[in-house]
C-alpha cells in the first residue's frame, strides 16, 4: 500500500520541465518526511550524506501480497526473498521473519541468510564456488544448478557419502542466447546423470529465471518445463517444485504519470541532450500480486498456469528480489551547492556519487522524482532552477539524474534531496570508496515504543 507524496513536499517544478513523477511513498515513511523533517536532517547530519535508511517493516506487507494471490488460486508455494537486490541484513532478517525463504547467489550472500536464521535456502546464480556448493551442500540447501559442469562439480564433491537438494536451470526459449541455464537437450542429460549418481543427488524439480517483467513469458516458459517434468518422472525423478526466479514488478509512481511521461519526455528535458533509450518500468500497470494473479490465469497445457500446477502437484516457488522490498529504502543526499552550465541550466552538486543511486550507469535513469527538503536555514527567495543532479566525484559520468528537474526554488546548501523507494538494486550497489570517500552508513527504521522509529545502523 503506497501513498502519494503530499504536493508541498515534492519538487515542485516550474516550466518547462519534465511532467512530474511524484513517488508513490509507504505512508509510515511519508509520515516521517512531512512530519519531522529536522529528524532527517539531523541523522545525515550525524552519519553523513548519502545515508541510506531501510524500513523493514514494508516486507512483511509484501510478502502478504504475494501470498495472497497465490493462496487465493489454491497454489502450493514457497517464496524466498532474492538477497542480490540490497545488501541489507535487516532486509534478510525480515524477510525471514515474513516466514519466506532466502534465494542467495554468493557465500556471502548464504552466510548472511544462515545468520538471519532463514529455514529454507535457495542458491541461485551461475558461478558457484567449489567451497559455494560445499557449503550449500552441508547446509541441505536447494542448489539451482546452471549447468552440466557445475552438476558434474557437485557430484564430485560430494564423494561417495554427501549429499544435495538439486533443481535444474531450465533456459526457456523465449531467453535467446544468455549464458544463463541449460538447453532442454542438456536439462534431459542432467537428469540422466541426476539418475546415475543415485541416492546422493535429490532431485527436487526446475529453475529458471526471465529478465523483463512481463508473466505471459513465464507462463510460456512453465509449459516448456511441463514436458520436462514429464521426462523426469520417466526416469524415476518425480519433480517436486518449479522455480521461476523473480522479476515481478514495482510501482514506483502513479501508472497515469508514468504513461504521461513517455509521452511527453523529449531530449530537452535531459542534460545529455538525448532521451535513454531503456527504463525500468517505474508505473507499471500491475502490482506484484496482479502480477501473480495473472501468471497463474494464463493459459498453460489446455488449462490455466495455476490448474497445471495443482494437477500436476507442483509447488510453484518464486523469487522475488526488488518486489520484495518495494517501499523498504530511501536514500537521502545533502546538497553542495548548484552552478550553473551556461545554458539556461544548472547543475546540483551533491554529497554523495551515483554509485549510490546507479541507474545513469545502466544507460537508464531512476524515473522518480526526488523529494526536496529544505534546510531550515535556507534563503527563502531562490529562484526557480531547471537542473540535472550530480554526483562528487570526477568522473564526467557521475551524474544521478540527467533529467534537468524543474525546481520552484533552487536547492541549496544543506537541503537533502531523498530519493524515494530505493531498496531494490539502487542504494549502495555500486557504492565504493572512490576517492576516499566513506561507504555511505545504512541505517534500519525500527519501530520504538513511543510509536515512532528509531534508527540504528545496519550491518
Ligand atoms: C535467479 C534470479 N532470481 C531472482 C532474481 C530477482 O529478480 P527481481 O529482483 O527482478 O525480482 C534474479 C535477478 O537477477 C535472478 O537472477
Amino acid at each position: 500500500m503506497s501513498v502519494t507524496l503530499s504536493a508541498p513536499l515534492a519538487a515542485r517544478r516550474a516550466r518547462p520541465g519534465p511532467p512530474p513523477l511524484t513517488p508513490l511513498l509507504d505512508p509510515l515513511i511519508e509520515r516521517v518526511i512531512r512530519d519531522t523533517p529536522e529528524c532527517l536532517h539531523a541523522l545525515v547530519a550525524r552519519h553523513g550524506s548519502p545515508l541510506n535508511i531501510v524500513w523493514p517493516h514494508t516486507v512483511a506487507g509484501n510478502v502478504a501480497r504475494m501470498r495472497c494471490a497465490l493462496s487465493a488460486e489454491r497454489v502450493d508455494h514457497a517464496i524466498f526473498y532474492g538477497a542480490k537486490a540490497n545488501k541489507s541484513q535487516a532486509l534478510i532478517r525480515a524477510a525471514v521473519a515474513a516466514g519466506v525463504g532466502v534465494d542467495v547467489s554468493s557465500a556471502a550472500e548464504f552466510e548472511d541468510a544462515v545468520r538471519a536464521g532463514a529455514a529454507r535456502i535457495c542458491a541461485t546464480g551461475p558461478a558457484k564456488t567449489m567451497l559455494f556448493l560445499r557449503q550449500l551442500a552441508e547446509a541441505g540447501a536447494l542448489v539451482a544448478v546452471d549447468s552440466l559442469e557445475e552438476l558434474d562439480d557437485l557430484v564430485a564433491l560430494l564423494g561417495p557419502t554427501g549429499r544435495a537438494r538439486v533443481l535444474l536451470r531450465y533456459r526457456p526459449r523465449s531467453a535467446g542466447r544468455t549464458r544463463f541455464g541449460m538447453a532442454a537437450d542438456a536439462v534431459l542429460e542432467g537428469l540422466r546423470r541426476v539418475a546415475r549418481a543415485g541416492a546422493r543427488v535429490a532431485f527436487e524439480g526446475f529453475h529458471l529465471h526471465l529478465s523483463g517483467y512481463d508473466y505471459a513469458s513465464r507462463a510460456v516458459a512453465i509449459a516448456e518445463v511441463a514436458a520436462l517434468v514429464e521426462a523426469a518422472a520417466g526416469l524415476g525423478l518425480p519433480a517436486r517444485l518449479i522455480d521461476i526466479g523473480g522479476g515481478l514488478p514495482v510501482r514506483y509512481v502513479a501508472p497515469e504519470a508514468y504513461a504521461h511521461y513517455l509521452a511527453e519526455q523529449g531530449p530537452e528535458h535531459y542534460g545529455t541532450g538525448r532521451v535513454p533509450g531503456d527504463f525500468y518500468p517505474y508505473g507499471s500497470a500491475l502490482t506484484a500480486a496482479d502480477w501473480i494473479a495473472g501468471l497463474l490465469q494464463a493459459p498453460c497445457r489446455g488449462t490455466t498456469v495455476a490448474g497445471y500446477l495443482r494437477s500436476a502437484g507442483l509447488q510453484l516457488a518464486l523469487e522475488p528480489g526488488r518486489s520484495l522490498v518495494d517501499q523498504a529504502a530511501i536514500s537521502l543526499f545533502r546538497v553542495i551547492r548548484t552552478k550553473p552550465i551556461g545554458d539556461g541550466t544548472a547543475i546540483v552538486f551533491v554529497e554523495g556519487s551515483s554509485f549510490s543511486a546507479c541507474e545513469t550507469w545502466f544507460a537508464s535513469e531512476f524515473l522518480v522524482d526526488p523529494i526536496l527538503l529544505p534546510a531550515a536555514a535556507r534563503r527563502p527567495d531562490a529562484a526557480p532552477l531547471r537542473a540535472s543532479i550530480a554526483g562528487h566525484s570526477c568522473l564526467d559520468g557521475d551524474v544521478v539524474s540527467h533529467r534537468l528537474l524543474a525546481f520552484d526554488s533552487a536547492p541549496q546548501a544543506e537541503d537533502l534531496l531523498i530519493y524515494a523507494n530505493t531498496a531494490g538494486y539502487q542504494m549502495d550497489l555500486l557504492e565504493n570508496e572512490f576517492h576516499r570517500h566513506p561507504m555511505p552508513a545504512r541505517l534500519v527504521a525500527g519501530p520504538s515504543p513511543d510509536g515512532a522509529f528509531i534508527f540504528v545502523r545496519d550491518k
